[in-house]
């Protein structure tokens, strides 16, 4: 088994340094290599996912990834700021299926923004589709306009497309999904999130998913427009299972779900491809803001190497005692600022990740 390390910009080297410790620590037989990519590899190669870096993703059975983006290269020609490392990584990888589960632990119930009793057990599982939508769709530009309000004005583009097996696939990923938490406890519910009411592709959208639901009686299927979604969120968030939709609303909805845990520093993600080779990466940014400093929250991306080793490397009691490890820092009262709150030890990013090597037991 091969792990490729990518490590990125930002925080992202420093919270994958501690994953990283927290694997090795595990002493399974699987390598690790690592290459640059986003800014970093702009810098090094002149281009943020340079020839060397794909190939090693394509090779490895697994992706390691921290985060790419700093604001000093906003600037840039779009094809290369570091933002279109993860986006060519996804599109050439074909990891179509990201998994964002938002659960609130206990012992962070207080750190979250919203009432404890609305959050306290909750568990949700956000699936965005990652490979489709006006993320990637064509035809998209700039021109000159020749309809719309303003003829002859200047104008600006995307197409929003989704076509009926790339709707299937990720449905059934979270119909199965639905089905393998309703067996440990859940209720077994997917809610599809769409905006039929204006959309043409989503009023698709919601078609597809239906008749895939059909496979699968033993699953309850709701349709939640998405401005409706991002009420429900914050307003009984407890109320979702599994919410499938889309990759733009997704990833909106996404970021919003991380709020409810406290954090956006402890949501891990992984995204698949149908043979499940995996990247696996923190739901947060690369926060140019605090990089370097030794403080950012390593837990999300160690997170997420637990989810590497149950998903594509097939290694579920070591996730599990990852899971657990981290479970026990946060009960020992160890926080990184991010999650501070006044009773509890506020540690920098390398404490904590040690002490989680420690919790291995
Ligand atoms: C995410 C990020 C990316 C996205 C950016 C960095 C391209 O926000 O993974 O959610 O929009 O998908
Ligand atoms: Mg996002």
């Amino acid at each position: 088994m091969k792990i490729a390390v990518l490590p990125g910009d930002g925080i992202g080297t420093e919270i994958v340094a501690e994953a990283i410790k927290v694997l090795k620590a595990l002493s399974l037989p699987f390598t690790m290599e690592s290459a640059p990519v986003g800014g970093a590899a702009y810098e090094s190669h002149g281009h943020p996912l340079p020839d060397s870096t794909l190939q090693l993703a394509k090779d490895a059975d697994a992706i390691l990834f921290g985060a790419v983006g700093d604001w000093k290269y906003d600037t840039l020609e779009r094809a290369l700021r570091p933002e279109q490392a993860i986006l060519g990584l996804r599109k050439h990888l074909g990891l179509f299926a990201n998994f964002r589960p938002a659960i609130c632990y206990e012992q962070l119930v207080n750190a979250s923004s919203l009432k404890p009793e609305l959050i306290s057990g909750l568990d949700i599982l956000i699936i965005r589709e990652l490979t489709g939508d006006i993320y990637f769709g064509q035809p998209r530009g700039r021109r000159t306009a020749t309809d719309g309000h303003f003829p002859g004005a200047e104008e600006a583009f995307d197409t929003m497309r989704y076509s009926k097996p790339e709707i299937e696939r990720i449905a059934h990923v979270a119909f199965q999904a639905a089905r393998t938490r309703k067996a440990a406890g859940s209720e077994g519910r997917v809610t599809s999130v769409d905006k039929a009411n204006v959309l043409e592709t989503f009023q698709f959208w919601k078609d597809v998913v239906t008749e895939v639901g059909k496979e699968y009686p033993d699953i309850a299927l709701d349709h939640m427009y998405v401005d409706n979604a991002a009420m429900q969120l914050v307003k009984q968030p407890k109320r979702f299972d599994v919410v499938v939709t889309g990759n733009m609303f997704g990833d909106i909805l996404s970021d919003e779900a991380s709020m409810l845990t406290g954090s956006i520093g402890m949501l891990p993600s992984a995204s698949l491809n149908s043979r499940n080779q995996g990247l696996y990466e923190p739901s947060h940014g690369s926060a140019p803001d605090i990089a370097g400093q030794g403080v950012a929250n390593p837990l999300a991306t160690i997170l997420s190497a637990a989810m590497m080793l149950r998903f594509s490397l097939k290694q579920p009691e070591a996730a599990a005692r990852i899971e657990k490890a981290v479970d026990a820092v946060l009960t020992q009262g160890l926080r990184t600022p991010d999650i501070y709150s006044v009773g509890t030890t506020k540690v920098g990013t390398r404490e904590m990740g040690d002490a989680v090597v420690k919790a291995l037991g």
